[in-house]
């Protein structure tokens, strides 16, 4: 079985960290989220694997390379514009040729292992698995109606009247079948070759389509929040590694993960947190819930479930919450008046002084 990851897109919903960086790029506890969707496919055995890449090419290319860090055998596909999932799949029939393959959305992180859903599928004669997911606002989403039988019938993209809370997560699973559904539609309104109408083509033809309800989670982390999130669901996760020597006046409390040359003085951590290498920490509060880029400076500040990605700076700002900041972005917070917490999202190379607002 091949892999097909996508990750091509416009990330408009990450905007400013889009402006520069490629959404699936953005560091989650300070690996990109590409890694993790490489190593998860590469852990059920899957290591042919193609990547759909748009505008961002060159910089997903530079980070993951020919895949031979994981032993994959990494084949570029690129889309010209985003066009959509289906039309993804439609560009990457010579890649994926007559086999089955497993679609995966390569700014989508999961819980669950795939190693079931992938076996059962090789095994079965179904031409499609999906992976579902339980979500408490089905409008957003792609939705699923599976009947008393648990058939699924029908899939609607983001219903003001949603059949059920059954929403299609960025996984997928096919077999050649879906060759001749992504030829067969037409584009949707907002002009994507939609994978739902694709899927719904191989529902009318009478396809046999399978599905899974996750038990874990499963985030999209293209948008703020859930990236946060997703971000704090892996810091859960760590145990403590310390690659270099904390001096006493520092008080670590939890897990604690550092890279090498990290120099922390007067501070308090408290994780999780990872602390990249070449840090510098004076006379501050970290955590929890803390991922931080290398070489990034922190001074006479607090900062609590955040990702800083790398050389930024951040000076004397009291309480910064939930941000995403890219990099060497530079915060001055001396002097300012501002009172509370500061939760800011914040491109590569942004500067902010706070005392101007
Ligand atoms: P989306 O998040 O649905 O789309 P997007 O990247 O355009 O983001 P936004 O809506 O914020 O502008 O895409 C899911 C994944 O699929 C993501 O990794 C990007 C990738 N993708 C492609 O590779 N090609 C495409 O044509 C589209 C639409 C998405």
């Amino acid at each position: 079985m091949k892999g097909l990851i996508l990750a091509g897109g416009s990330g408009r919903r990450l905007r400013p960290i889009t402006h520069k960086t490629a959404k699936q790029l953005v560091p989650i506890a300070n690996k990109p989220i590409l890694h993790y969707v490489i190593e998860d496919l590469v852990g059920v055995g899957i290591t042919d694997l193609g990547i759909v890449v748009g505008d961002t090419a060159k910089e997903i290319e530079e980070s993951v390379g020919n895949g031979s860090q994981w032993n994959a055998d990494i084949t570029y596909i690129h889309q010209e514009e985003p066009l959509g999932l289906a039309h993804a799949v439609l560009i990457s029939e010579p890649f994926l040729g007559q086999e089955k393959f497993i679609m995966y959305l390569g700014d989508n992180m999961f819980e669950d292992s795939l190693h079931a859903v992938v076996e059962d599928f090789e095994n079965s004669s179904t031409n499609a698995r999906l992976l579902l997911a339980k979500v408490d606002n089905p409008q957003a989403f792609g939705v699923a109606e599976v009947d008393e039988q648990g058939v699924i019938k029908g899939l609607v993209e983001k219903p003001e009247n949603p059949k059920s809370d059954l929403a299609l997560v960025g996984v997928y699973l096919f077999d050649s079948t879906i060759h001749r559904a992504v030829k067969a539609i037409e584009p949707s309104d907002r002009g994507e070759l939609e994978i739902t109408d694709a899927i719904q083509w191989m529902i009318d033809e009478e396809n046999s389509i399978g599905h899974k309800t996750l038990e874990g989670w499963w985030i999209d982390t293209g948008k703020k929040d859930p990236l946060l999130l997703c971000n704090e669901l892996i810091l859960e996760k760590i145990e403590t590694l310390l690659l270099s020597q904390i001096g006493e006046t520092v008080t670590l409390k939890g897990e604690i993960v550092t890279g090498k040359n990290v120099e922390i003085i007067d501070s308090n951590i408290q994780g999780p947190v990872v602390i990249g290498s070449g840090v510098r920490i004076e006379r501050s509060d970290i955590g929890p819930y803390v991922s931080i880029g290398d070489e990034c400076k922190i001074e006479d500040s607090s900062v609590e479930r955040s990702v800083l990605m790398e050389k930024s700076y951040i000076s004397g700002v009291t309480q910064l919450t939930k941000s995403v900041l890219g990099r060497k972005v530079e915060i001055d917070g001396k002097e300012s008046e501002v009172q509370g917490s500061t939760s800011l999202m914040l491109g590569d190379g942004t500067k902010v002084n706070l005392k101007n607002g």
